[in-house]
């Protein structure tokens, strides 16, 4: 998320104490938090300012000048800026308190304080901002410099007050080196500060964060002067599918899917699995094996022992779920589909899969303080402990998840069928990250002269492909000691 925090202002904290009782006594004045409602809602917005008060935070209604931390959920830093310019008349310009995402907040009620802004924080921003420019001029190179520089910082145990602090540590290039001293210095980057003014940045990120939006598509739409989503939404652009179920669960698919989501998920496509192959095996893949605690989506991997049971499953399980009303999007490919259509294959696999949104019941109003169901949770049914949504389908045009009150969130699920004999390379394949996809595969072609993707191993010197049946066996075939999903993250 691209929230640039700012300087902070500093009040008087005996201001703002009202009253000396233990429960509610503000304890520490000195932050003073403005929770934006945006995207937050009013609900979860109460909530977590009646948690912060009776922690001692000072928690304003209002923003005002004693605002020194401006807390907001999926916004991005301009959109909060921009919001408090309307609602708010606060110019930007002229705006001290720090922008902060939910985690600061989060962070800080686990902590029973109000948490410095780190320097790490901001420098890994910047370098994250600069790292989405990149992708977004179509610049691999710079791309991968800036993500794997802002991946070092995360990784460093300490905080970096001064350049010596980076003193042997590698993966850090030159540009990263000036962006991360001119912060040091001055708390900014001049680089960075443009960049997040710049319309077309803006617009692109906004626009590639359609699901089915990719960067040159993006620009397009750019270059025939459209800003917004309202604007695209109002032209007369012929949308894929694809981008036309992006754009209709826009809202939704913006907020993170959170780990509870992810295995009710599980559960659901289990049951559905099991009606047509009832010892199917069904394994959550992807950023939440690697044991992330949000995603943008949920990946599963899906086989059987036997090899070949597994054939012409995706689709039925879809037409099921379809009938059913849970799915609201999908594009199922079958491995035929792959034969006559796979000019891609050196970056995409030829796995039975599907990509698509579930339309996902929600409960109504359980909000848990931890932030960990941050947009409440999902229903359970007494006997399975699922509830399948209603049909699908929406008389609006295009924006059907900005309904408020709606009882369910459209979530996106990839779906991946894979014959047993190579599960343990689609396993390894798709629990990502890309970064460590990319790294690994690299490091397979160099020095192990092998080629590695999602389906197989082939040796070049040996000229035969090498078999594996855990993920363990591949990384000692690569002569490398096993890396854990939790350590995949870079
Ligand atoms: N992947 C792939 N082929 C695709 C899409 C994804 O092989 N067509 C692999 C990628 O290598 C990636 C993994 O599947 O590492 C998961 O992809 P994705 O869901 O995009 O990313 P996550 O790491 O799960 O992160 P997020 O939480 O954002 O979903
Ligand atoms: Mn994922
Ligand atoms: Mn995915």
């Amino acid at each position: 998320m691209a929230l640039v925090p700012r300087k902070k202002k500093r009040k008087d904290p005996a201001l703002s104490l009202v009253g000396d009782s233990p429960v509610g006594a503000v304890k520490f004045g000195e932050a003073g938090i403005f929770l934006v409602e945006r995207r937050m809602g009013s609900s979860r917005r109460s909530f977590l300012t009646e948690l912060a008060r009776k922690k001692g935070f000072r928690v304003e209604e209002q923003m005002s000048e004693s605002v020194t931390h401006v807390v907001s959920e999926n916004n991005s830093g301009d959109e909060v800026l921009e919001l408090l310019e309307k609602q708010n008349g606060i110019c930007r310009t002229e705006f001290k308190a720090a922008l902060v995402d939910i985690t600061w907040f989060t962070e800080s009620m686990g902590a029973g304080k109000p948490l410095q802004l780190e320097n790490r924080h901001r420098l890994q921003d910047a370098l994250k901002i600069l790292a989405e420019n990149a992708e977004l001029s179509e610049n691999e190179g710079r791309y991968l410099a800036f993500t794997r520089a802002s991946s070092v910082l995360k990784s460093l145990p300490y905080n970096v007050t001064k350049m010596d602090d980076l003193k042997g540590i590698p993966n850090l290039g030159d540009h990263s080196r000036k962006v991360i001293e001119e912060i040091l210095e001055g708390g900014t980057c001049n680089e960075v500060q443009n960049l997040i003014q710049n319309e077309r940045y803006q617009t692109l990120m906004k626009f590639t964060s359609i699901f089915g939006v990719g960067v040159k598509t993006a620009d397009k739409w750019f270059r025939e002067g459209l800003r917004t989503l309202n604007e695209l939404r109002a032209s007369k652009i012929k949308f894929t599918k694809q981008q036309e179920a992006g754009l209709l669960y826009y809202e939704d698919l913006i907020l993170p899917v959170t780990k509870v989501e992810a295995d009710l998920i599980q559960q659901i496509i289990e049951e559905a699995v099991h009606r047509f192959l009832p010892s199917a095996v069904i394994t959550l893949t992807g950023g939440f094996r690697r044991g992330k605690e949000y995603g943008h989506d949920v990946d599963f991997l899906i086989t059987h022992r036997e090899e070949g049971r597994e054939e012409g499953l995706i689709s039925k399980v879809i037409s099921w779920m379809t009938a059913q009303g849970i799915i609201l999007y999908d594009d199922t490919m079958d491995n035929s589909y792959h034969k006559w259509k796979n000019k891609e294959s050196e970056i995409f696999d030829r796995f039975a899969k599907c990509f698509s949104i579930f339309k996902l019941q929600k409960m109504v109003h359980n909000l848990e303080p931890s932030g960990t169901c941050s947009h409440g949770s999902l229903a359970t049914n007494e006997t399975r402990g699922i509830r399948l949504a209603g049909h699908a389908g929406s008389s609006q045009h295009l924006t059907a998840s900005a309904a408020k009150d709606k009882d369910w969130k459209a979530v996106r699920v990839d779906l991946v069928v894979v014959p047993f004999g190579q599960y343990a390379y689609a396993l390894l394949g798709w629990t990502g990250s890309r970064l460590f996809e990319r790294d690994l595969r690299r490091y397979a072609k160099h020095f192990g002269h092998m080629m590695l993707n999602s389906h197989s191993l082939f040796d070049n010197k040996q000229n035969k492909f090498l078999l594996a049946a855990t993920e363990e066996e591949i990384f000692a075939h690569l002569g490398l000691d096993y890396i854990p999903p939790q350590e995949r993250n870079a």
